[in-house]
């Protein structure tokens, strides 16, 4: 997958060199690179933003800068690509979006600042809006952060066991393809601070130790996300 990202914050995108990014780019499974919509700017001051129209507080994203920016990042990439602003009133992101996502092969993503971008540039150049939680954070290059997180671990070949994404929480599914959370995990020691783990994982009694991790994954969905369809 080849992402390239929008921001004026490029050095902050140095922390995906660590982690299952790290590990997706060093397997070439993951090509990552920054468009700074500054590098696009025309006057002195190299200006990304302005007093938004009507006034009121804040700065808005100025929509010049980062139609160039996304011009070059297309040239990055397919012509095709999606761009994606990363906004807190996109659709929220799920688990299942982004195993969608996961099939794509490029995507530009767009970090705003401020206020926010001037809506004429969203109305041109975005396709889509994702939100990563119903709260409001300073910059979009977290969020991006976040779902490049979230996409690293589903390309093919990142993940020594595939098999393990498949059974996290969002992933699995009941028998009637209810979204469930994981199972608890235990390793060693077998006693921690007087408490033992489960009798049953220690049984080696594979078929038993499958209907308990099921059990235990229903049970926790009920008691801590019954909203989960
Ligand atoms: C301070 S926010 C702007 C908030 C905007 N005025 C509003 O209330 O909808 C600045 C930038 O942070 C990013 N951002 C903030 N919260 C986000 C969230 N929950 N999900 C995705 N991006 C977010 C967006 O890129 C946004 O342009």
């Amino acid at each position: 997958m080849n992402i390239v990202i929008i921001s004026i914050f490029p050095e902050m995108f140095s922390a995906l060199t660590v982690g299952m990014p790290g590990i997706a780019q060093k397997k070439h499974c993951l090509t990552l690179s920054v468009v700074n919509p500054r590098d696009f700017t025309i006057d002195p001051y190299r200006r990304i933003d302005d007093r938004p129209y009507g006034g009121g507080p804040g700065m808005v994203m100025l929509a010049e800068p980062l139609s160039k920016a996304v011009a070059h990042a297309k040239s990055l990439v397919p012509e095709s690509t999606k761009v994606i602003y990363l906004s807190p009133q996109g659709s929220v992101l799920k688990q299942d979006a982004i195993t969608t996502m996961a099939n794509e092969s490029a995507f530009i993503f767009i970090a705003g600042r401020y206020e926010g971008i001037d809506e004429r540039f969203i109305d041109r150049y975005v396709d889509e809006e994702w939100s990563i939680g119903d709260y409001v954070l300073s910059g979009g290059e977290l969020p991006a952060m976040v779902l490049i997180d979230a996409l690293s671990r589903l390309l093919p070949g990142v993940l020594n066991e595939p098999e393990s994404a498949r059974q996290d929480s969002f992933s699995l599914k009941d028998s009637d393809n209810r979204t469930l959370l994981d199972c608890p995990h235990y390793t060693r020691p077998e006693v921690f601070e007087g408490t033992g783990v489960p009798e049953v994982l220690l049984s080696g009694n594979h078929s038993r130790i499958a209907k308990w991790r099921e059990q235990q994954r229903l049970l926790r969905t009920r008691q801590r996300r019954p909203d989960l369809r």
